[in-house]
């Protein structure tokens, strides 16, 4: 009888070896397949700017044979600056996404006005929006209260939630953000729009970095998709949450909640980007 169970005890663990074999190859799969695919839209996103950056400079050195006006020379210069400036913006971004996997990301914290930033948001975005045609319109409770955190960071949530907002709502639609006290000490923002909105599966591939919802819609936007998971780190970083409702042509909630700031531990835990699970991508 002790020789049967010891023939069934070493069955269950080959098997259940066996079981851990498999799970774990699938994840290195997994872990591989994110990394190739991350890789592979990282190296477009880079050389998209850099072709602007070269053929224009070309263009521009061999002005006098083509015999190019001083205003195309000005112009092909701003192209320049400007692609080279998107691509400087990718590459921080990347780097970001890359700390904050390696858990080496550090914030530098203090007391924080929300509302100094939100306002600093709609003032940054208030033209775009109208040049966009969408109404964009902030209403910030006075009692809101200072949250613990890095302002630099904060408001490098806000701009890419409100940027988003504005970009995805079509001419005629609006914008609402409205900051409140939360009972805790704490405090939410809700960035609302009226535009073109997410399905579930939609919400879960924006949250993923380099993901774009929609190619199509590709003319609107320069970004390379890396604002959303990063705000979504970075809120959590601070020790809240960002959560996002939407549906399909109606709009979007993004939803952000910051602790008081007198329960914010110095640093927290981040296991928040895809791949962080001990798989870091670099
Ligand atoms: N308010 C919104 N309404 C509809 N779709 C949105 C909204 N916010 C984000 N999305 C979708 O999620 C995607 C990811 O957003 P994210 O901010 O990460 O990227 P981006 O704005 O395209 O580029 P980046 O922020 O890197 O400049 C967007 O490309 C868009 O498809
Ligand atoms: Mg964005």
């Amino acid at each position: 009888m002790g020789e049967y169970a010891a023939l069934v005890a070493d069955a269950v663990i080959r098997q259940r070896a066996r079981e851990a074999e498999h799970a774990a190859r699938v994840e290195a799969e997994l872990a591989s397949k994110i990394k190739s695919e991350f890789i592979a839209n990282m190296s477009h996103e880079l050389r998209t700017p850099l072709s602007t950056v070269i053929g224009f400079a070309k263009l521009i050195g061999e002005s006098e044979r083509r015999h190019l006006s001083g205003e195309q020379i000005v112009e092909y210069a701003s192209l320049i600056r400007d692609a080279a400036t998107h691509l400087l913006a990718v590459i921080n971004d990347i780097l970001d996404i890359s700390k904050m996997q390696s858990g080496r990301y550090t914030l530098d914290a203090r007391e924080v006005r929300l509302q100094d930033i939100l306002q600093s948001s709609l003032a940054t975005f208030g033209q775009n929006a109208t040049d966009l045609g969408v109404s964009l319109e902030g209403r910030i409770d006075t009692d809101v209260p200072a949250v613990r955190g890095d302002p630099d960071k904060l408001q490098q949530v806000f701009n890419n939630l409100i940027s988003n907002s504005v970009k995805f709502t079509p001419p005629g639609g609006s914008v609402h953000v409205s900051a409140v006290a939360l009972p805790d000490g704490g405090a939410a923002v809700s960035i609302r729009d009226t535009g073109v909105g997410m399905t579930r599966e939609e919400i879960a591939v924006a949250l993923t970095p380099f993901a774009q919802v929609d190619a199509g819609l590709a003319r609107w936007r320069e970004g390379a998709g890396l604002g959303l998971p990063i705000a979504k780190a970075l809120v959590q970083l601070h020790g809240g949450m960002l959560e996002i409702r939407s549906a399909k042509s109606l709009g979007t909630e993004v939803a952000v909640t910051l602790p008081s700031r007198f329960q914010v531990s110095a640093t927290q835990a981040l296991s928040v980007m895809p791949g962080s699970s001990g798989n870091g991508m670099f």
